[in-house]
């Protein structure tokens, strides 16, 4: 299902979705449940946090972009940024980010946090953007679990970072498409082939998608990474910590304490 929110309607299946057609569900899907998904994650979100998934992870501590007082006057992107509270937190630190999504309501809820912020409106597959514009590149679960050709948008993403620039993106872990998506013990049982890379297609009475995600196993992520043309630095698995009780979606602290839930991909451009 469709982990972030519970929605009720369309079919769930599995079946290929093209480039376009993933894109045109996930802008659809994200503007009419912006709304809903700013109000149930916003608060643990934050407004101006960094958080990489819903372990909780935060860049503050985990620095996977480099050390905190290093971002002080980068030009950074992020990808798939939501209400932009990622960046909101980067120009605490000094940043100059800029926060780039396909959705028109998720850039609203950015503006409605507070304004100030570039914010860019455009599909990450082509980034608006001339080659060399950034020193960073970031995406907390933005874009790459939902576009069908990843290598696309790590090429995008190679030809706007300066030489030496850090790429760090965090998507589920590939290793929770075997499991059923939910954060009971139902959760936590075999259910599926992990090297099934068919799509998941919530799709309309009329057979059009209107939710897609794609899997890629932890193996092709790595083969995707380096045919975009960055060297894989760090890949982190966050352990569910003690502190965090919530649940979001398919992930618990019942299936974190025993699967991971994210992985976060720390790349090179050299
Ligand atoms: C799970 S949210 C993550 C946003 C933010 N990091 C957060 O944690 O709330 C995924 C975001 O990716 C955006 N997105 C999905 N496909 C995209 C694409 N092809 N290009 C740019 N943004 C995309 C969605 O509009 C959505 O805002």
């Amino acid at each position: 299902m469709s982990q972030y929110i519970e929605e009720a309607g369309p079919e769930a299946t599995r079946r290929e979705a093209d480039e376009t057609e993933s894109s045109r569900a996930s802008r659809g899907w994200w503007d009419r449940n912006a709304d809903e998904y700013q109000s149930e994650h916003g608060a643990f979100l934050g407004d101006e946090r960094f958080v990489w998934g819903p372990e909780g992870l935060d860049e503050a501590d985990a620095e996977l972009l480099g050390p905190r007082e290093s971002l002080k006057g980068l030009d950074v992107l992020e990808i798939g940024a939501g209400a932009a509270q990622c960046s909101r937190w980067l120009a605490e630190q000094g940043a100059r980010p800029v926060a780039l999504d396909l959705s028109h309501r998720q850039l609203q809820h950015a503006l409605r946090i507070g304004d100030g912020l570039p914010l860019v409106e455009a599909d990450a597959t082509a980034l608006p953007f001339r080659d060399g514009s950034f020193d960073l590149a970031c995406s907390a679960y933005g874009a790459v679990p939902f576009v069908a050709d990843p290598v696309t948008v790590f090429a995008e993403v190679h030809r706007v970072l300066r030489p030496g620039g850090r790429w760090v993106f965090s998507v589920t872990h590939p290793v929770r498409w075997a499991f059923p998506d939910e954060p009971g013990p139902e959760g936590l049982s075999v259910s599926g082939s992990y090297f099934d890379r068919t799509p998941y297609v919530e799709q309309d009475e009329r057979g059009r998608a209107v939710y897609v995600e794609h899997h890629r196993t932890v193996g092709d992520r790595v083969r995707d990474v380096v045919a975009g043309g960055f060297r894989l630095v760090d890949l982190v698995e966050p352990e569910w910590p003690a502190w965090n009780s919530q649940e979001w979606g398919g992930w618990s602290p019942l299936r974190g304490n025993l699967i991971p839930g994210t992985a976060i991909f720390v790349c090179v451009r050299d």
